[in-house]
């Protein structure tokens, strides 16, 4: 499973790609008004310091804005993914952005049936949000596996599951469980999937034991 992280904070980015973890970066208008930066100098660093898929999200609602602004986002940089709602100028506007080589992220997925059209536009990704179905007493979880299953049925779908609005340690198990291709995780998050008390006690036991032994290894 990759693990993007779902940040507009070059610093938080930064921090994390010394984890040796991230695989890539997903961002959207909501988190760049947040980073309070000029979106396309915040896109221009980020995709400067990390090698995979940085999704860049479109402001536009009609297809052919939307193309236009995917590819002055898409000119930032090679690995740069347009992030597209899920409308149907938006899959009208993915297709177009994949037939010229453009990666696409196809966000606000909350259906199985969007997933299909998505996949079926040629996206590059699709961006089901767990927490926010899991928020109005839906299972967010559920739609992962559902996606998961139907696009296991048609060998022709290349699209890649990325699990967002992740909120929790165990949407990231669950999600990886369910054969999700990615999750893009809050910073807080990513640094959280390390964490476990028998971890830390079971080291401060280790290091205490051997203290007793008088031993140094170097
Ligand atoms: O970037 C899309 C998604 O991950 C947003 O998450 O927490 O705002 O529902 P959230």
């Amino acid at each position: 499973m990759q693990f993007f992280v779902d940040t507009a904070d070059v610093g938080e980015i930064k921090a994390l790609t010394e984890t040796g973890m991230l695989d890539g970066v997903t961002t959207n208008p909501s988190l760049i008004m947040k980073a309070g930066r000029p979106m396309l100098d915040v896109i221009a660093e980020i995709a400067d310091l990390v090698e995979g898929p940085v999704s860049a999200e479109v402001t536009a609602t009609e297809a052919d804005q939307m193309v236009a602004e995917g590819e002055k986002l898409a000119g930032i940089a090679p690995n740069i993914a347009v992030k597209l709602p899920l409308t149907w100028d938006g899959l009208k506007a993915c297709r177009r952005l994949t037939g010229d080589g453009h990666m696409v992220n196809v966000t606000l997925c909350f259906s199985a049936a969007q997933a299909l059209l998505a996949a079926k536009a040629g996206a590059t990704f699709i961006s089901p949000f767990i927490g926010r179905l899991d928020d109005i007493g839906l299972d967010g979880m559920k739609l992962i596996e559902d996606i998961r299953a139907i696009y296991d049925n048609y060998e022709d779908l290349e699209t890649q599951i990325l699990a967002a609005s992740v909120r929790t340690v165990d949407h990231v198990q669950q999600a990886a469980i369910a054969g999700a291709d990615v999750a893009t995780l809050p910073p807080a998050v990513l640094s959280k999937l390390i964490e476990h008390p028998l971890t830390d006690k079971g080291l401060a036991q280790f290091l205490t034991d051997w203290k007793k032994t008088g031993q140094s290894i170097l």
